[in-house]
C-alpha cells in the first residue's frame, strides 16, 4: 500500500510503501499519477535501484529522451545521464552544473518532457545540513494568480524556446566550462514554438508554460512587447512564495512534473563536496495522448501550434 505524506508547502509529497525496483501496480501507478498532478513533485525514500531498474520505472511513464549533450551517460544505458562534480583520474563522471538556474526541462524541445526522474546516490552534507537541493516553482499558482488582463492577453500566445539560451547563459553569467554547442548540436535542438499557456494533462488546470531559462520570445508581439511581457511574467512567476526545495537524502527518487513547475539546482556545494544523482528524462507523448489528457483537453492545445 502506497501512502502520501504531503509536505506542507505549495509543493511536494513523500510516498512511501513503495519499491520501484519491481513494477508498480496498475492502481499504485495511478496513485502515483494523481500525486504528480497535485503536488508537482513526489519523493520516493530509501530506494535502492540499479541504472536498469530506474530506467524501467521511468519508461512506464512515456519514452526517455537520450540528451543532445551527450558524454555522461550511464555505460550502456544512454537513457540514463549522470550528474555530478565528482571527478575521477582528472576526468569528471557526470555533467557538474546542469540546471543551476530556473528552467524546465525540454521545453525547447517540440516533444516536451512530462517527468523527471533521479536518484539521489551521493549527497553532500556540511554542518550535518543537506547542500544541493532542487527547488521547485508551482506554475499553476503562478497562472491562477496573474491578473485577469494578462490572462487573456496570454491566452493564444505562443512562446519560442531555445536550448541555446540556458547553455549560453551558463557560459556567460555562471562561469562555466561548457564549449559553445556544436553547429551539429544545435540542428538537433532548433527553437521551437509553444502555447504560454498550457492545460496540464492530468488536473486540467491551465499552466502558464514560459521559463527563463528556455522562453526567448513571444511570437506574436514585437521584440519590444515581447521583452515586457516575458520580464514580466518570470518576474511573477520566481515569486518566492511559490517555490519549495527538496533536501536530498541518499536513496531518494525524486520524481517531479515539468509541465507544471519550473526547477532550479541550488549550486550552494563546493567541489570538494561530492554529488552524484542519475537521472532519466521523460517525454510528454504518452501523457498527452492519454485518456487522462484527452478528457482534460491537453492534447488538443498542446498539438494545436503544431
Ligand atoms: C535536471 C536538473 C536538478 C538537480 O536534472 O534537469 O535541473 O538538482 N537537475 O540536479
Ligand atoms: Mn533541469
Amino acid at each position: 500500500m502506497l501512502e502520501l505524506e504531503p509536505l506542507d508547502q505549495i509543493l511536494g509529497t513523500r510516498i512511501h510503501g513503495a519499491n520501484l525496483s519491481e513494477p508498480l501496480s496498475d492502481d499504485d501507478f495511478m496513485v502515483v499519477l494523481k500525486a504528480l498532478g497535485e503536488y508537482g513533485y513526489v519523493c520516493f525514500p530509501g530506494q535502492a535501484l540499479s541504472a536498469a531498474q530506474q530506467k524501467a520505472f521511468a519508461e512506464r511513464f512515456g519514452s526517455l529522451e537520450i540528451n543532445v549533450a551527450g558524454s555522461y551517460q550511464e555505460p550502456g544505458i544512454p537513457e540514463i545521464m549522470i550528474l555530478s562534480n565528482i571527478v575521477e583520474n582528472g576526468k569528471p563522471i557526470g555533467i557538474g552544473d546542469a540546471g543551476q538556474d530556473w528552467h524546465t526541462d525540454m521545453s525547447y524541445s517540440s516533444m516536451i518532457a512530462f517527468l523527471n526522474v533521479l536518484h539521489g546516490i551521493k549527497i553532500p552534507r556540511r554542518d550535518g545540513k543537506p547542500l544541493g537541493g532542487t527547488s521547485f516553482a508551482n506554475m499553476v499558482q503562478a497562472y491562477d494568480d496573474l491578473p485577469d488582463d494578462i490572462k487573456e492577453r496570454i491566452e493564444g500566445l505562443t512562446a519560442t524556446h531555445d536550448f541555446n539560451k540556458f547553455w549560453e547563459m551558463m557560459r556567460r553569467e555562471k562561469g562555466s566550462s561548457r564549449p559553445p554547442l556544436t553547429p551539429e548540436q544545435r540542428a538537433k535542438k532548433p527553437p521551437v514554438v509553444h502555447p504560454l499557456v498550457l492545460i496540464h494533462p492530468i488536473t486540467g488546470k491551465k499552466v502558464l508554460y514560459a521559463n527563463p531559462g528556455y522562453a526567448e520570445r513571444i511570437n506574436e508581439l514585437s521584440q519590444q512587447e515581447s521583452d515586457d511581457l516575458l520580464r514580466y511574467l518570470f518576474e511573477h512567476q520566481l515569486q518566492e512564495k511559490y517555490q519549495a526545495t527538496h533536501r536530498w537524502t541518499e536513496g531518494d527518487v525524486l520524481v517531479w512534473d515539468n509541465i507544471g513547475t519550473m526547477h532550479n539546482a541550488v549550486a550552494d556545494y563546493r567541489a570538494d563536496e561530492p554529488r552524484l544523482i542519475k537521472r532519466c528524462q521523460v517525454m510528454a507523448d504518452w501523457i498527452l495522448q492519454s485518456d487522462l489528457a484527452k478528457a482534460n483537453g491537453a492534447e488538443a492545445r498542446f498539438f494545436g501550434t503544431h
